[in-house]
This record gives structure tokens, C-alpha cells and sequence, in this order.
């Protein structure tokens, strides 16, 4: 992939995507994933159809907000990690969600502020809320694209004209890849974009598993894709493990977020969930 034209570098702040002409609608009919999670995460980004269906869920799996906090407590120590042991300064993040707290160019901007950030949703509703993801620093830059994961091609066309892709980026993919049920279609997606990046890369995935309690967590899925969208498929961790293709993990592996590189390791109270994470290097 062709390096961007030195002068899209040296732009300085939030650099935006052109926005999709005319904008998509926003749904308020049908519970979307996007919202649901900004509602477990104690948003306000939600209409009464998610919060109904975020109740009825959390009737069923009372630590269902604590598996969505697990996941951005991972996010933030991932981001923390590539910026300061891997020295890693661009960030692609693949079905960004809702701005929330701690979100991607925070966390990095914090303890880098020329790190760039490419953030990239689907869904109407974070398009109308993106421009909260593009204030960051002077020095760095922020961009926000509406595409989908399966889209990868569009998705780097898209990255390059803020990040430099001879260059290594962290590749955020949480909580999304669990929206693409056709294995080979995640599988085809997820190495078109790594094959885009440069050495010392990094690939970081979350993805709701079954496997510490898959009566309940079978439960959740059920009920979400009754009524939900986009429909969510659970994978195990040795499906997860195989989004990274042979790259080497970073230890603990493939583990529950709350235990992968816990901030206090043995602090009692740190409880697994089933939402599980690993990250990857490009070699
Ligand atoms: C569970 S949320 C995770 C948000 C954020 N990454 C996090 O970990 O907190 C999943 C996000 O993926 C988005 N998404 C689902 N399917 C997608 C697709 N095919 N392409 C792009 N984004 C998608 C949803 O709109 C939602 O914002």
C-alpha cells in the first residue's frame, strides 16, 4: 500500500472522512448493538427499544455490564501496551462503537499525542455521534469512516489518507467480529487488513465466547438475535485464537479480558467473563 502524499501527514488535529451523502437512518424500531452496549456501559446514546432489550438481557445475565466494562478495561490496557512497549503510534479501530469513556485515541494520545487514530463503525446512530470521537490532539490526528468490517478494501482505502500504512498500526477489532457469522467471511476480512499492515503490526480482538457458562451465555445470544441487530455469533477460544493466523500471541494468549494483563494480577475481586481477548504481533 502506497504511503499518503506527505502533505495529508503534516495536517495537524481531527481529520474527518467524508460522510456518506445521503446519511443512513437511524432505526429507533429495532435494538442495535451499538447502543445496547453504549446502554450497559451507562451512555446515554439510547433509545426505550434498547434499553427494553438491554433489561430483558440483563434479567437473564445480571453481569452482562460487567462482561461490556471488562472489554474496554482490555481495550485500554492493550491501547497502553502497544503505545509504550511496542512503540506502536497508529491505531485502526474496526467497529468502534459509541464514544464512551477511555475511548481509543484517548488512551493512546494520553501517553502519545501524535498518535493517529482511524476509528470505523457501520451503524447510523455512532456516524451521528462521531464527531465526539475526533477531538484529539493538536499533534495527532483522528478520522472517523462508515464501513463495514467485510468491506476491508474500502475500510484501508479509507485508513490510509490519515494513517501511514508502511508503518505499524495497532488493528482494534472488539466486540465486532462476533457481527460476521460466515467463519471464512471474518476469516477473509480480518486478512485482507492484516495483510495491508506493516511489520511489528499488532492485531487486537475481543469476542463474546461460551465457554464459561454456555447455558446462559446461549441464553443471551438467543434472545438478542430474536429481536436485535446485527445478529451475534459466539465463538470459542480456539476460534478467536485462529483470527490471528499463526501471528504470535502476546502472553496470556487468548484469555478472559478481565485476566488478559491485569492492571493488579491477584487483586482479589477480578472476576472472568465471557468475553474473551488476545493480542497478536505482525512479524
Ligand atoms: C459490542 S460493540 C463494541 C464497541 C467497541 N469496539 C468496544 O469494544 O467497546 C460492536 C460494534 O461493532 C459495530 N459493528 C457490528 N458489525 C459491524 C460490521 N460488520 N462492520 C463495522 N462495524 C460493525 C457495531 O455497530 C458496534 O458499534
Amino acid at each position: 500500500m502506497a504511503a499518503p502524499d506527505a502533505a495529508a501527514h503534516a495536517r495537524r488535529g481531527p481529520v474527518a472522512d467524508p460522510p456518506p451523502d445521503p446519511a443512513p437512518r437511524i432505526d429507533t424500531t429495532v435494538p442495535h448493538n451499538a447502543r445496547i452496549w453504549n446502554y450497559w456501559l451507562g451512555g446515554t446514546d439510547h433509545h426505550p427499544v434498547d434499553r427494553e432489550m438491554g433489561e430483558r438481557i440483563r434479567a437473564l445475565f445480571p453481569e452482562i455490564a460487567d462482561n461490556a466494562r471488562a472489554d474496554r478495561d482490555f481495550l485500554a490496557r492493550a491501547v497502553r501496551h502497544l503505545v509504550t512497549a511496542c512503540g506502536v503510534r497508529q491505531f485502526l479501530d474496526v467497529g468502534a462503537g459509541l464514544p464512551t469513556r477511555d475511548n481509543t485515541h484517548e488512551v493512546a494520545q494520553r501517553l502519545a499525542p501524535d498518535a493517529r487514530v482511524v476509528y470505523v463503525d457501520n451503524d447510523a446512530s455512532v456516524l451521528a455521534h462521531a464527531r465526539a470521537l475526533l477531538t484529539g490532539t493538536a499533534e495527532g490526528a483522528t478520522a472517523y469512516l462508515h464501513a463495514d468490517l467485510r468491506d476491508p478494501d474500502r475500510i484501508l482505502a479509507g485508513a490510509a489518507r490519515t494513517l501511514d500504512l508502511d508503518r505499524p498500526v495497532g488493528l482494534m477489532l472488539l466486540g465486532v467480529t462476533a457481527f460476521v457469522d460466515d467463519d471464512a467471511e471474518v476469516h477473509r476480512a480480518v486478512d485482507t487488513l492484516l495483510g495491508a499492515l506493516a511489520p511489528g503490526s499488532h492485531l487486537v480482538v475481543s469476542h463474546p465466547t461460551d465457554a464459561l457458562d454456555p447455558v446462559r451465555a446461549r441464553e443471551v445470544r438467543d434472545a438478542w438475535n430474536a429481536r436485535g441487530t446485527p445478529k451475534l455469533t459466539l465463538r470459542g477460544p480456539d476460534r478467536i485464537a485462529a483470527l490471528f493466523r499463526g501471528n504470535r500471541l502476546l502472553d496470556p494468549g487468548v484469555v478472559s479480558c478481565s485476566l488478559w494483563r491485569p492492571d493488579h494480577p491477584g487483586a482479589t475481586g477480578v472476576r472472568p467473563v465471557d468475553e474473551y481477548g488476545g493480542v497478536g504481533r505482525l512479524p
